[in-house]
């Protein structure tokens, strides 16, 4: 090995916090080994918290000039620990780069990114990202695996749970706020952590909703529904992406030179760097791109993937291909500039160590904990409330059943960084705190969340009867959902409806609450429900939310932001899909509904709003003029509320032809009682109404295009 630059200099350019970082890099990577760039482009992993057990023994294995560690430690203690060995230990001191999967908080746990979308409040998410951030940072941690921004229709597939639903403007709302919480504007300040846009992309196309199965996206697909979120993490300022698993159209996620190369460097030019998904370069064999590892290593790394997460490839080929001319240097020194600008924008070389607080010092702080109630309370959707059941008020007595009802795990869903149960409110803890005073509480399960037995039910049954109401706490554990987590059928298990049944029986007034990580069928539950709250996996304080929405401490302001299909038989049902050839009753099911049973963005408040007569500013504009489209919402009821208008747009005829309607635009406003706002929609032509080819270059079509609010639609022509 060749050792270019100076290493006896005493004050090299890279260590000199006062200079400019493309120079500190240049300067680095002129002073690195190949050996030592090579394990800059390397992840290990370890498994969680093993460090703890025998620091010495386990790092032993761990070469100091690692790029980056996953998983390594719980801790500050062991990530200083780790961070010692590499800043002295190592020939260049050149800082490890500590990741970990922080996906909806770290200790104080929010709710699930899709239940988060339904909020419909991006501020609020780049809070409670913030404080995500902050916990880990104490930790030590540098890096996060998030936001996941894969557009996804298919609530089969487990990993709904951990985006912000099937609408693209959505996910590419809530990424701009997730990257701002993490990174800030400056990644060098304390409490500040590097995001990760995954999973670049397409990843939710997955076939019939099985993970780690192929997808078959076009161009103009990618480009429509696929691209844009991460485009507008990348304008946002992520440091960083993951490459997916899956094979976008015959060519893995993970070695498609087109978008990890043409799109993300070239087009897009984002500098900071990509990372392989776990195993992903391996397993381009076992996808049938690369005949044995060595060329996986070559399809991989010429693709555009700089770093390897936890298979080892990039360590034992990378080398090798290199003597063998199948890759550049010069491609391995911009892999290595990409990972180094960011470790240099995170401060690590100056601020290599976090200081080592207490856990009472980081986590669950009050105010995060306001952040957690308020982020529930926001996320949870009131599908149905007939009769104005809820909320619940003069009630003598509340029964409460069903298997979620006592069981605080559930609502921390999957994806826990360091959750705990006892950090969490359940349901029945949150209703006796909310209704002490005004009602009494009787609980009883009845069922589990699966399975035939049914000996609990007389019990239910005997509670119900002695109540005024009954609370049906019915759903699916946390881990139902997730990575690796498909189901063939989004309904809830047989034995809970039946609890239901058995419960709408008494004749009292039934209340479902609905927590799962999923859009789930609802069409039986629904018909024995009078009211019906979807709760989702909300975190630490879910049980303060539920009640505090029961109660009508909050009023609900949650909307969908993923389709309810009728039944699993509609998969895939979204809003935005394009017109049918024929219409009317052609082409529908003969069996069931082509309807779903809530739409996108349906939710209900205990306020109600009426819609003014949708405006425009002009009728006629040119290409570079904007207008504006305004609704007066007038709140008619005597409870102030929160609403949401979503602004949609569709070009009604096209050469290419579009989606019956587009969001491009939302906003959530309190509106007091008896009074009406204002809600504006700024139409940028090009950037609202236009749309992107099959090259990502976007245009407009000279023409008809309708703005839309709920049901109303204005017409506007572009010149
Ligand atoms: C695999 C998952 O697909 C990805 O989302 C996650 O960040 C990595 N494993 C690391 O845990």
């Amino acid at each position: 090995m060749v050792l270019v630059g100076c290493a006896s200099d005493q004050h090299p350019l890279y260590k000199d916090a006062s200079a400019n970082i493309e120079s500190r890099v240049e300067d680095l990577i002129s002073r690195m080994t190949l050996e030592e760039k090579i394990l800059q482009l390397n992840q290990y992993t370890l498994g969680v918290n093993t460090v703890e057990n025998n620091f010495g023994e386990v790092v032993k294995d761990i070469p100091v000039e690692i790029g980056s560690l996953i998983y390594f430690s719980d801790h500050a203690e062991g990530r200083n620990a780790m961070q010692k060995k590499a800043m002295e230990e190592s020939r260049l001191g050149i800082p490890i780069l500590f990741g970990h999967d922080v996906i909806h908080g770290y200790r104080t746990t929010y709710p699930i990114p899709l239940a988060l979308a339904c909020s419909w409040t991006p501020e609020l998410v780049r809070r409670a990202s913030e404080v995500a951030a902050q916990e880990a940072y104490a930790c030590g941690v540098n890096w996060t695996f998030s936001p996941m921004i894969d557009v996804a229709r298919d609530p089969r597939w487990g990993r709904v749970m951990e985006g912000f639903g099937e609408d693209t403007y959505t996910n590419a709302v809530f990424c701009e706020a997730v990257v701002k919480g993490y990174q800030g504007d400056d990644m060098s300040e304390k409490n500040r952590i590097a995001a990760c846009l995954k999973h670049y992309v397409g990843y939710g196309a997955s076939e019939a909703g099985r993970d780690y199965v192929p997808t078959e996206i076009s161009d103009q697909t990618l480009w429509d529904t696929y691209l844009p979120p991460f485009e507008a993490g990348v304008k946002a300022g992520a440091a960083t992406l993951m490459s997916a698993f899956h094979t976008i159209s015959g060519i893995p996620a993970s070695a498609n030179h087109y978008i990890l190369t043409e799109v993300l460097k070239d087009k897009w030019e984002h500098d900071g760097f990509v990372v392989s998904d776990w195993g992903a370069v391996e397993q381009l064999v076992i996808q049938g791109m690369a005949e044995n590892e060595k060329e996986a290593t070559m399809l991989a790394f010429n693709a555009g993937v700089e770093m390897d997460m936890a298979d080892k490839m990039y360590q034992k080929y990378l080398s090798e291909l290199l003597d063998e001319g199948k890759i550049d240097l010069k491609q391995v020194d911009e892999a290595v500039r990409r990972i180094l600008r960011v470790k240099f924008r995170l401060g690590l070389f100056e601020n290599p160590y976090v200081e080592e607080k207490t856990e009472s010092e980081i986590y669950l702080l009050p105010q995060s904990l306001e952040i957690a109630e308020q982020a529930a309370a926001e996320s949870m959707v009131l599908l149905k409330n007939e009769g104005s059941l809820l909320p619940l008020e003069n009630v003598g007595t509340i029964a409460i059943i069903g298997p979620v009802a006592n069981d605080k795990a559930q609502h921390l869903g999957n994806w826990g960084a360091r959750a705990r149960v006892e950090d969490v409110v359940g349901i029945i803890q949150g209703m006796n705190e909310e209704f002490a005073e005004k009602s009494k509480i009787l609980t009883a399960p009845g069922c589990d969340f699966e399975g035939n037995d049914k000996s609990g039910f007389a019990e239910a049954v005997r509670i119900a009867k002695a109540s005024d109401v009954v609370v049906v706490c019915l759903g699916h554990k946390g881990s139902w959902s997730g990575e690796n987590q498909s189901r063939s059928t989004i309904e809830i298990p047989a034995i809970q409806e039946e609890l239901l049944a058995a419960v709408e029986a008494t004749g009292k007034p039934v209340v479902v609450l609905v927590t799962t990580g999923r859009p789930v069928e609802l069409q039986r539950i629904e018909k024995k429900a009078d009211a019906i709250l979807q709760t989702w996996h909300s975190g630490v304080r879910a049980g303060n939310a539920i009640a505090g929405l029961l109660s009508g401490r909050y009023n609900p302001s949650g909307k969908l932001a993923m389709t309810f299909p009728y039944s699993t038989g509609q998969i895939p049902i979204y809003y935005n899909r394009r017109k049918p050839a024929r219409t009317g009753d052609q082409g529908i099911y003969k069996d069931i509904t082509s309807e779903p049973l809530y739409p996108f963005a349906h939710g209900l408040s205990y306020s109600t709003f009426e819609y003014g007569k949708l405006t425009l500013s002009a009728k006629e504009l040119k290409e570079n003029e904007k207008i504006y489209a305004e609704v007066s919402v007038k709140n008619t009821s005597k409870l102030d509320g929160f609403e949401t208008v979503h602004w949609y747009v569709c070009d009604p005829y096209s050469h290419i032809t579009r989606p019956i309607k587009e969001l491009r635009f939302f906003e959530k406003k309190r509106v007091k009682a008896g009074e009406t706002e204002i809600f504006r929609f700024e139409i940028d032509p090009l950037r609202d109404l236009g749309f992107v080819n099959r090259k990502g270059d976007k245009y407009l079509d000279k023409g008809e295009y309708r703005i839309m609010v709920g049901d109303q639609s204005v017409s506007v022509y572009v010149k």
